[in-house]
């Protein structure tokens, strides 16, 4: 039997199928440094979003044939390394997808409504009823960068908040969002210029690390909100920061992180700034879907029924 190691939290009736064709070694929480030491033993890994198989890793990883990325994300894999090394990489494009639309609507509404504030108060032994005059979403103009499957779903959920919607995506297909009902930008400070909140849906790559920035900020309107349910590092953390402390950005919510688990403790110690870490993807339906569409592509790999 192959040996699998497993570097996060999965569902258990996956890893239960996975018992069928391998040993496997569930240790979650590792340093780099630890998983470094282990993995030469193991000639499959199941990773989420927590740990990096980089260079070193598949250096040590010497019996290494499959990694397998429970989510969409692949920038914690170095794809090129591991095409030079023969290791497999699969990943689980779509399975998170309505997952994270639906965190972005919970943080949307919890902004806009102070549903935070109001229970935090609640707590403390306070009414603060007047002081919690929220906004609605009807009629607010949202912006979606990334018109992939996750920016679609956030599109269609915000129509039926009636909502309009704003896209900007270079790759996207102008026809099929046309049907949703999302007008598509293709100027960057006209459209960045046009919303009243923004919702991120790329991965991170070369390109797209600090999307955000200074200069992007300061093309949005005064008062605008943000919300980031994409990778840690589209966003410049620090132009957050100063956006954020002037009030230019009115209020962000933030899932991802440049640094994971670590994330930015000045940043979200900011009173306008709802943090979560990186939870966008932990629906017990998405992380089922997660698992058996790995154990899909790797049965179908090794030729397993
Ligand atoms: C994804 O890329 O789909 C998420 O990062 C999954 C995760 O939480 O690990």
């Amino acid at each position: 039997m192959k040996k699998l190691l497993i570097t996060a939290k999965l569902a258990d009736a996956g890893v239960d199928a996975l018992r069928k064709h391998f040993e496997i070694k569930i240790k979650t929480g590792m340093s780099q440094a630890e998983l470094k030491e282990i993995i030469p033993d193991f000639e499959v890994v199941l990773i989420r979003s927590d740990a990096k198989i980089d260079q070193e890793i598949m250096d040590a990883a010497t019996k290494l044939e499959v990694v397998g990325r429970a989510g969409a994300g692949l920038d914690n894999v170095d794809l090129e390394y591991a095409k030079t090394k023969g290791v497999k990489v699969f990943n689980t494009p779509n399975a998170n997808s309505n997952a994270v639309a639906e965190l972005v609507f919970g943080l949307m509404l919890s902004l806009y409504r102070n549903i935070r504030e109001a229970d935090l108060t609640m707590k403390k032994g306070e009414w603060a009823k007047p002081q919690l005059l929220g906004q609605e979403l009807n009629g607010k103009t949202l912006g979606i960068v990334g018109m992939g499957h996750i920016g679609q779903i956030v599109a269609k959920l915000a129509k039926a908040f009636e909502m309009e919607v704003l896209g900007y995506d270079p790759y996207a297909d102008q026809t099929k969002l046309k049907e949703i009902g999302v007008e598509l930008k293709t100027d960057l400070n006209e459209f960045l210029g046009a919303i009243d909140l923004l919702t991120l849906h790329i991965p991170k790559t070369k390109e797209t690390t600090h999307f955000l920035s200074t200069a992007e900020f300061a093309a949005m309107q005064d008062g605008a909100v943000l919300i980031n349910c994409a990778r840690g590092g589209v966003v410049d953390e620090d132009a957050l920061y100063t956006a954020l402390e002037s009030g230019k950005i009115a209020a962000a919510a933030i899932d991802v992180w440049e640094q994971e688990p670590e994330a930015n403790d000045k940043l979200k110690a900011l009173p306008n700034i709802i943090a979560s870490p990186h939870i966008g993807a932990s629906s017990r339906q998405a992380q089922m879907r997660c698992v058996f569409d790995l154990i899909k592509s790797i049965f179908d790999f090794y030729g397993y029924e």
